[in-house]
């Protein structure tokens, strides 16, 4: 049976003489016995090959599925346009080894390097001096055990690298010596100082256990401009319905849909928008496993339940994990396409196989598509393994039992994004594993994880990775956690509660019930800025929710500390960094610092130029470390010099007639450019030139004032009338 389903990217395999080569030499030593004295196995040099501006490959041996099958193709023209770049380390210097078991390589690090990414991460930004086994997992298990894993990392110097491999990918960021690499000081730890438990490492080392391996190279001019390029060479980012914006609230397993259509008057009684209601397991019939069909006694009608919905501007969205129960109208027909090993005692379908995706796609057309459903939450496809399948499980395609569970998620992100795409419908929807090359995808990932710190720090290591990622809210110990988790949201991807088996209510603390609906109003006028943002992330792959470390200008003047040995308590002491994991940007031009339960204040990092306050336009700083005094009623926001920010005085993302008008508001003292973008919020005509694109722009006029003018060239998708507001005082 043929194991790919498609190969949207070039086939870059290729058989390696060498790799026979070497595993002769093991063959013929293992044979007659050690003759010589020992050696370890030199590397051999890898060969690049350009393949796009600022994109380079190399492979050796053979690997099975690629994860870039499952990705858009590259956006090359974008790519182009980013101009080219020399290859930007030490080709010389790059290695790789092929053993009978394991593929690796060896690439070179800089003293000074730091690197970032891999993956979904909760903790830390900088990966240097750590070892991660990247394995799509709940997090929290070994380094690198996360929904979203992804061999592909960032350096400070503005370059990226992906290791194209489907296996579990083991990478050493900087730790380990090669004793023929360049070793550091040698220092007795007994007599001297500065012993260090990891010496510095002059390389990044990678394995996995497979016969081959593909790397990509991806330069750019800083590191933004390397995420960039992967970003396009993985299809560009995703741009979602206008509606996967706004406001999203999940509903008991038990509800009905009596007890869901009680639920929106609430939100009408609180005056909160809802634009995108979930459904959890409850809707089925059965569930863990899923059946997949609806519950006929919660949900007698589910066409005129979801029409009802749709009346009022609610799109409905299904929980689902993928494993068939045998009660499932569709059991009988995908049976035959599914794996050794049961989960919960559900089939699991090997959706690497066409007619495996036929069976669900036809099934989940019929009975939720066609009646208006808008997406999925599709839980579950990440781990434990006591739940999952195990290594050695097969798969009728015949592909490896744990390459499926790593592109698991991303398939399924891919197979719905497609399937709606020919439906000229654009998808928003939720995931809990991914993987390589996500950018392009309409999903959100999401955890049971629930430290608020940490979400903030995954919303920052996703954008380095072409993930999308929700600090979803859950519930809260009091009204104040429940207010700053209700800002974090806000100011990400997907402002998502999912709070259903709290029961906590977007109203439930009515001492800050008015500051949450304040600060979804917020997010709501930010719509026109954050949805071209998204548009940017779509085209030149700038993600919409970025690290700091991608801003140009920013030194989070981070700190070495501790590193004291001592023999009885700290024996391996090793020295830390502060790092600055709790702060980012959202669109061009606002940096956004959250705030934790119990902060009074907090230090924010500006980048160089100058800074001035969301709310009131007064200056903040300029490339400095300022601390903050907090409110309870405001996310700490900072503006670039020059901002022009366009808002809509809508309260709901779905409603189409608050299009207009338009408040813009620019910040600070400079001249600027602003493009504002818009479409019809739900197909791909955009993709046809259905678009409109506005050029909002600020010039000083000769007595000093600032005036601002906004040209558009099209008809269609206006926001009608602008006002300009000048937020920041002239002098
Ligand atoms: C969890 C998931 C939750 C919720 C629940 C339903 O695993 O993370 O968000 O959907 O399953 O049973």
């Amino acid at each position: 049976m043929e194991h790919k389903i498609k190969n949207r990217h070039a086939n870059t395999n290729f058989k390696n003489m060498k790799y026979r080569l070497l595993t002769g030499v093991f063959i013929l030593s293992s044979l007659f016995g050690q003759a010589q004295t020992p050696s370890i196995p030199g590397m051999d040099k890898l060969e690049w090959k350009k393949v796009m501006p600022g994109v380079w490959k190399a492979s050796f041996g053979e690997t099975q599925l690629n994860a870039l099958d499952y990705t858009d193709p590259p956006k090359v023209e974008a790519i182009t346009a980013l101009g080219d770049t020399p290859f930007p380390f030490n080709k010389e210097a790059t290695q790789f080894l092929l053993h009978p078991s394991r593929a690796s390589i060896r690439l070179p690090l800089d003293e000074t390097e730091s690197i970032y990414g891999l993956g979904l991460e909760f903790k830390g930004i900088n990966r240097r001096g750590n070892v991660y086994t990247l394995k799509v997992d709940h997090y929290g298990g070994v380094q690198g055990y996360t929904h979203a894993p992804v061999p592909f990392y960032v350096s400070s110097k503005g370059y990226g690298v992906l290791i194209n491999s489907s296996k579990r990918v083991k990478i050493h960021v900087g730790v380990g010596n090669r004793k023929d690499g360049k070793l550091p000081e040698l220092i007795d730890r007994t007599t001297g100082k500065n012993w260090a438990a990891r010496p510095l490492s002059d390389a990044i080392e990678a394995s996995v256990q497979d016969k081959g391996l593909e790397i990509y190279v991806f330069c750019g001019k800083n590191p933004l401009e390397a995420v960039q390029r992967y970003n396009l060479f993985c299809g560009g980012g995703v741009l979602p319905p206008k509606w996967g914006l706004g406001f999203w609230h999940r509903v008991s397993t038990q509800f009905s849909s009596d007890d869901v259509l009680k639920e929106i008057e609430d939100f009408k009684k609180y005056d909160f928008p809802l634009d995108v209601l979930g459904l959890e397991p409850g809707w089925q019939d059965f569930a863990y496993p899923c059946s997949f069909d609806w519950d006929k006694t919660r949900f007698p009608d589910p066409k005129k339940f979801v029409k009802t919905l749709g009346d009022q501007g609610i799109k409905v969205n299904l929980w689902e994990n993928p494993y068939v129960a045998p009660t499932s109208s569709m059991f009988k027909a995908i049976s035959p396409f599914t794996g050794s090993h049961t989960v919960w005692l559900g089939e699991v379908p090997d959706y690497t196989l066409p007619e495996a995706q036929k069976v669900l796609l036809n099934h989940h057309q019929k009975n939720h598509l066609d009646i208006g459903i808008s997406g999925y939450k599709f839980d579950e496809v990440d781990g434990y393994d006591f739940w999952l399948w195990p290594d050695h499980a097969t798969f009728p395609s015949g592909n490896d039992a744990v390459e499926i569970r790593q592109l698991y998620g991303l398939i399924m992100q891919d197979m719905f994004t497609e399937h709606l795409k020919k439906q000229n419908k654009r998808i928003y929807s939720l995931v809990r594993s991914s993987y390589t090359g996500a950018s392009s995808k309409g999903f959100v990932i999401y955890s049971d994880y629930y430290g608020h710190e940490g979400y903030v720090t995954a919303l920052v290591n996703s954008s380095m990775s072409g993930l999308l990622w929700t600090p979803e809210i859950r519930s809260a110990k009091s009204a104040e956690e429940w207010l700053r988790r209700f800002q974090t949201v806000c100011f990400s991807p997907m402002m998502q509660l999912n709070a259903w088996a709290s029961k906590t209510k977007p109203w439930s603390f009515p001492e800050v019930t008015d500051m949450v609906r304040d600060v979804i109003q917020l997010r709501t006028s930010l719509l026109p800025y954050i949805y071209t943002a998204f548009y940017d992330y779509n085209q030149k792959g700038i993600p919409p929710f970025r690290a700091m470390v991608l801003e140009s200008g920013y030194d989070s003047k981070e700190t070495l500390s501790g590193g004291e040995l001592d023999d009885a308590e700290n024996p391996y002491e090793e020295l830390k960094k502060t790092e600055v994991t709790d702060q980012y940007m959202m669109g061009p031009s606002i940096l956004v610092a959250p705030v934790f339960t119990g902060q009074t204040e907090r230090k924010v990092v500006l980048p160089k130029g100058n800074w001035y306050d969301f709310y009131t336009g007064k200056y903040a700083g300029n490339g400095e470390i300022v601390t903050i005094k907090t409110r309870l009623d405001q996310i700490p926001l900072f503006v670039k010099d020059g901002a022009i920010i366009p808002m809509l005085k809508a309260t709901k993302a779905t409603d189409q007639k608050n299009n207009g008008p338009l408040e813009v508001r620019h910040y600070g003292t400079k001249e600027n450019q602003y493009i504002l973008y818009n479409d019809d919020g739900e197909s791909y005509d955009y993709e046809k030139g259905e678009y409109a694109q506005t050029e909002l722009s600020v010039e000083r006029k000769r007595n000093g004032e600032l005036v601002g003018k906004s040209t558009s060239l099209s008809k269609k998708f206006n926001y009608g009338k602008i006002t300009w507001r000048w937020m920041t005082k002239q002098q």
